[in-house]
């Protein structure tokens, strides 16, 4: 658990059982309003809740989810983003931007190389550092999910990835500055 930069209040934690029902709700929420994530049910959420990180925001002693991602381990090397979401209400705050971070330092801890996710919205994974991939990189993600998905021939979600060792050496030029 850790307090994040952006705002004293805002907590950086993974999920606990008291959460799903709030993170069923914002799933829901976009499920229904954009289709931008696929609808998760509450079942679903509790299978996979080692997978989430959330943001909470504490205010006077209550307590809110503002934001929700998960971190599904695919392969020895690979894992995706998924159901990330924000707080409607809370939307161009940064908060998107710290779960993915979270769930990326998640990624590298557990020494994965690769993260992808498929999105309606690469341009914010574009802003966190990811690139746009081929969806037939990940070949295991379309054998395993997308063929049964009611979507998929009809596809409208864009692959993006991340190396995990490209970002660490960004990161840490950023920090140390270039080397003479
Ligand atoms: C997409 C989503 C997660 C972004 O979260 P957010 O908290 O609003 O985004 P942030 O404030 O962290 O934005 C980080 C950067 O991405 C940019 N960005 C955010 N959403 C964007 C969008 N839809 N298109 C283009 N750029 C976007 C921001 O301008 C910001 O850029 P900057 O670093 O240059 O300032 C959020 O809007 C959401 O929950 N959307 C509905 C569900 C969804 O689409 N989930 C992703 C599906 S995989």
């Amino acid at each position: 658990m850790t307090t994040t930069e952006r705002s004293p209040g805002l907590i950086n934690d993974h999920a606990h059982l008291a959460d799903v029902p709030a993170i069923h709700r914002l799933i829901q929420y976009w499920a229904d309003e954009t289709g931008d994530v696929l609808p998760r049910s509450e079942g679903e959420i509790y299978g996979t809740l080692r997978d989430f990180m959330v943001l909470r925001d504490v205010q006077d002693g209550r307590e809110q989810i503002v934001a929700a991602g998960a971190l599904h381990i695919e392969w020895k090397d690979l894992a995706e983003v998924k159901s990330l979401v924000v707080d409607p209400k809370q939307q161009g705050r940064g908060l998107g931007r710290v779960v993915v971070e979270a769930l990326l330092d998640e990624a590298g801890r557990l020494g994965l190389r690769t993260v992808f996710a498929l999105t309606t919205t690469p341009a914010f994974f574009e802003r966190v550092g990811f690139q746009q991939a081929a969806v037939s990189s990940f070949p295991r993600k379309v054998w395993n999910e997308c063929f049964r998905c009611p979507k998929y021939s009809n596809c409208d979600e864009v692959a993006v990835s991340i190396d995990l060792r490209d970002k660490g050496l960004r990161d840490g030029l950023l920090r140390d500055g270039p080397s003479a």
